[in-house]
């Protein structure tokens, strides 16, 4: 049985204070977490104060993004190894406005992807479609060519380690959410395309839903069988709202 995972995702928002506030109310309702796994990623300057707040608690942390380089001349980039070292367990690799906003490519997503596992970071690997690729009917193609970006740098045993998590960019702070039936069908795509490399790999696989997730829809999307957890934008950044969505993915 695959363990539920709840990822909140804060972006580029927060300030000391507001980290404190926020993680204050989530530890206060963290005794519910046993069946869960839950993980918070800050902005990079927070994750030392999150690391002293959360340490020993049952929420792990993880930054949004790494650089695919271990170290050297690259200015304004973070490595796997500096995640590490502040107590990270997981790392967002490909997010949409990485890929959107930064011009990442599918195959720079793949290097990132492999320099988590190879430091000891699990990735979540975010793929989703368009507005415009969803209404012309492509969602599949594109959502194969990114998961395939990882799977051809090693072979599908590359997501053994990793999570995946379906991010249409429509429902990505917009308040639109996919519908249960539409998330479903992809994930169903998403694991059955793995299966067919590695039936093993596809079954332990957890995969999340991203877009508009909130403790009104929480319940249904994670009601779906290959609906394993959520990654949460702005809904994160509310303890109770992310409490919500914590104890519908403990349900
Ligand atoms: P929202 O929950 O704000 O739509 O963001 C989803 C997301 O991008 C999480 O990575």
């Amino acid at each position: 049985m695959r363990k539920p995972l709840v990822a909140g995702n804060w972006k580029m928002n927060g300030s000391r204070s507001s980290v404190a506030k926020l993680l204050e109310g989530i530890k206060s309702g963290s005794d519910e977490f046993g069946a869960i796994e839950v993980v918070v990623c800050p902005p990079y300057p927070y994750i030392s104060q999150v690391e002293s707040l959360l340490d020993g608690s049952p929420v792990s942390w993880g930054g949004q993004d790494l650089s695919a380089e271990s170290s050297g001349a690259f200015t304004g980039e973070v490595a796997a190894s500096m995640l590490l070292d502040f107590g990270c367990k997981y790392v967002i690799v490909g997010h949409s406005e990485r890929r959107s906003l930064y011009a990442e490519s599918d195959q720079v997503v793949a290097a990132k992807y492999l320099a988590a596992l190879d430091s000891g970071l699990i990735p979540i690997l975010c793929v989703g479609e368009t507005l415009e690729e969803r209404e012309s009917g492509v969602t599949e193609q594109v959502v194969a060519r990114q998961l395939d970006a990882v799977i051809d740098t090693m072979g599908v045993g590359v997501l053994a380690k990793g999570v995946v998590a379906y991010e249409p960019v429509w429902a990505i702070g917009t308040g639109v959410t996919a519908t249960p039936e539409q998330a479903q069908d992809v994930h169903r795509f998403i694991r059955s395309r793995i299966a067919a490399q590695d039936a093993n790999v596809a079954a332990a696989l957890q995969i999340l839903y991203g877009g508009s997730m909130k403790a009104s829809n929480a319940h249904e999307l994670l009601g779906k069988p290959d609906i394993d957890g959520g990654l949460i934008g702005g809904a994160a950044l509310k303890s109770e709202e992310f409490l919500s969505i914590c104890k519908a993915a403990a349900e």
